[in-house]
C-alpha cells in the first residue's frame, strides 16, 4: 500500500470515530510487516477512563488477528495542527515494535503529512528487556 492509501485509510476513519464527548474525531491505519493493514478510531465512554485512541484500536484489531510486528501507522485527525499520539499509544505501539524503528505518519486536516519514529516520540522506552531474568527477591533463594 502506497504511503498516500494509507493516509486515507486513517482520514476515511475519522467517520468511524464516537466522539460524543470530546468532538475529537481520531483515525489510524496500521501497516504490519506482512502488508496487512489494520484502521482504526477513537472510542470513547461516559466514564471516560475507558476511551480507547484510534491508534490502540488499530493495534488491539491487528494483534487479536495475530500480527504482531508493524511498519508504519499513519493518525489523522479533523484539525490543521498535527495530532501527536498520546503516550499510552506511543507505550503499546513500543510493546510490539522494541526497536523502535516504525514509522509514524500524522495526517491534518489539510491532506498534508509529517513523518517520525517511534524512537522520536518515545526515546528511553520501558519495554520487557528490563524484565529478562528479573525476579522478586524471595522468589531467587
Ligand atoms: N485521541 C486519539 O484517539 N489519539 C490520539 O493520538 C490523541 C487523542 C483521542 C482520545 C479522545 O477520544 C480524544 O482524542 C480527545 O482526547
Amino acid at each position: 500500500m502506497t504511503k498516500q492509501e494509507l493516509c486515507q485509510k486513517a482520514v476515511d476513519m475519522l467517520a468511524m470515530a464516537y466522539v460524543p464527548y470530546s468532538h475529537f474525531p481520531v483515525g489510524a491505519a496500521l501497516e504490519c510487516d506482512d502488508g496487512a493493514v489494520f484502521a482504526g478510531c477513537n472510542i470513547e465512554n461516559a466514564a471516560y477512563t475507558p476511551t480507547n485512541c484510534a491508534e490502540r484500536t488499530a493495534v488491539f484489531k491487528a494483534v487479536s488477528e495475530g500480527h504482531r510486528t508493524f511498519r508504519r501507522i499513519a493518525i489523522a485527525a479533523a484539525t490543521e495542527r498535527f495530532t501527536a499520539p498520546c503516550g499510552v499509544c506511543r507505550q503499546v505501539l513500543a510493546e510490539f515494535n522494541p526497536e523502535l524503528t516504525m514509522e509514524v505518519i500524522l495526517v491534518n486536516s489539510r491532506g498534508e503529512t509529517r513523518e517520525m519514529t517511534l524512537r522520536d516520540l518515545l526515546p528511553w522506552s520501558f519495554d520487557g528487556s528490563y524484565l529478562d531474568g528479573f525476579l522478586p527477591e524471595e522468589e531467587m533463594t
